[in-house]
């Protein structure tokens, strides 16, 4: 009864105390999931010359310990992301102002054991604002190096200063996945120790490159000059890399010879490594006629001249109006050859000399009557196609086959280039000229291109290479 009496007597002050404990619990529910539960994360961003840093460190609801580290190349190509995840056991922090100081000693998984070990021996600082020591000096003279593939590795300048200690011996360098032999971009860790709680990094990316292009090698002359009908067997190339095994089996080659058909040609190699750098060469072949002649043939006023040389065969015919008569130098040039046969006792007369179109078509229709047309284009050329009408052949001695067999046929054969003759119709190139074998019929050429023609043996058609 006393008691319900007190309790009626302090009614209110009972009240009121309750009130408070029951504010005091939700306050404190509060303060305990908003404060002592949530995550905390800071973040570390670091920026050097040609990479940036984030590191990422986040303390978990369920008393776990994240850290991310992100690294990445100055074109945002990230290179390499760690994530490390550990259980705090076992840890210490203190949160000063904005920097927080972690020391953890926590357990982690086998497979993270080296990646977290880092961070637990020597403890991780972070803040939201990049912090550096005033007095300390950490750089390096090169954070991008190249080179080429094969060659060793090699240190750049490291500057590691702290209080005007010289800390450059206590750098690790870690170049452990550095390979020299093998092209690729590797991540050379330079950690310097500051102190237990904390280290200092710098990165180096080495680019291992091959830009040595392949050596690529003509086999044989880079410039070859072949007769028409000639075999011609391409040599090849050589070809080695100082880095690609495979670049035997990589040689592309373009352009081939065909020996009937008279031109420049040019073969093309081209070899690519696998690092792209590219190698070519190339050999130039010249098919050129019998007579070692590239044919340049110009039509004048309907007549044909081939390197100069006035041309009237089978296949190529003189317009109806050319009547150029015997031409004074043919006609002198043949005095000459006679009087000097005279000398042998050899009497040569002119027997055909310049012969017009309309003439030749005479004397051409009036065969094809006696012959047939097949016999008579074996022997006499069809109005417009015949050498009597460019005022540059003759008809000489005897107009019989058996001439040739003369002395003075065999005089006439041997010598007659000495004053810019040849035999036009040789035996035994019937297919070749066009015509039935002719000892006495000579054309002019002058003294230095029949000389040339007689001594290669070839007709005119071989000797320039217009052979049909
Ligand atoms: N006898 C030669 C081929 C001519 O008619 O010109
Ligand atoms: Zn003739």
């Amino acid at each position: 009864m006393r008691c319900f009496k007190l309790i009626k007597k302090y009614k209110k002050q009972i009240f009121f105390a309750t009130l408070m404990l029951v504010l005091l619990c939700v306050v404190s529910y509060f303060i305990y999931h908003n404060f002592s539960t949530s995550t905390i994360s800071c973040t570390l961003n670091r920026e050097y010359e040609n990479y940036k840093t984030q590191i990422v460190v986040h303390f978990n609801k369920d008393n776990t310990l994240s850290i991310e580290e992100t690294f990445e190349t100055g074109d945002n190509a990230i290179l390499k992301t760690k994530r490390i995840e550990a259980t705090l056991l076992e840890y210490d922090y203190s949160v000063l102002k904005n920097k927080i100081i972690v020391k953890h000693n926590q357990t982690y998984s086998k497979d993270e054991k080296e990646m977290v070990k880092e961070y637990v021996e020597s403890g991780y600082s972070c803040t939201n604002e990049e912090t550096v020591d005033k007095n300390i000096e950490y750089n390096l003279s090169n954070y991008s190096t190249y080179q080429e593939v094969g060659t060793p590795y090699e240190e750049v300048e490291i500057n590691a200063f702290s209080d005007d200690k010289d800390l450059r011996e206590k750098v690790l360098i870690d170049n452990n996945n550095f390979d020299p032999e093998v092209a690729g971009i590797y991540v050379v860790t330079y950690r310097m120790s500051l102190s237990d709680v904390r280290d200092e990094y710098l990165y180096r990316v080495i680019h291992v490159e091959d830009t040595t292009p392949p050596t690529l090698k003509l086999k044989g002359q880079e410039e070859i000059t072949l007769k028409k009908g000639d075999k011609y067997t391409e040599e090849g190339v050589d070809v080695s890399d100082n880095y690609d095994k495979e670049i035997k089996n990589k040689v592309e080659t373009e352009g081939e010879v065909d020996t009937s058909k008279l031109g420049e040609y040019e073969i093309v190699y081209e070899v690519t490594d696998s690092a792209g750098n590219t190698s070519t060469v190339s050999r130039k072949v010249k098919v050129t006629s019998k007579g070692g002649i590239i044919p340049e043939i110009k039509t004048e006023n309907g007549i044909t001249y081939v390197n100069g040389t006035l041309i009237a065969n089978k296949q190529y015919s003189l317009p109806e109006n050319y009547a150029p008569g015997l031409r004074d130098d043919v006609y002198n040039a043949f005095k000459t050859l006679q009087q000097d046969a005279k000398k042998q006792k050899y009497s040569i007369e002119i027997l055909s000399g310049y012969r017009s179109y309309s003439y030749q078509e005479k004397l051409y229709n009036d065969y094809v009557k006696k012959y047939g047309k097949e016999k008579a284009d074996t022997f006499s050329a069809q109005p417009g196609h015949s050498e009597h009408q460019s005022g540059l052949a003759l008809d000489v001695g005897k107009l019989d086959e058996s001439y040739g067999n003369t002395n003075e046929g065999k005089w006439l054969a041997a010598n007659a280039y000495k004053y810019g003759f040849i035999i036009r119709y040789p035996k035994g190139k019937e297919n070749i000229t066009g015509y039935a074998y002719e000892p006495w019929h000579i054309r002019y050429l002058g003294k230095e291109l029949a000389q040339k023609v007689y001594k290669s043996g070839l007709t005119l058609e071989e000797y320039f290479g217009i052979e049909e």
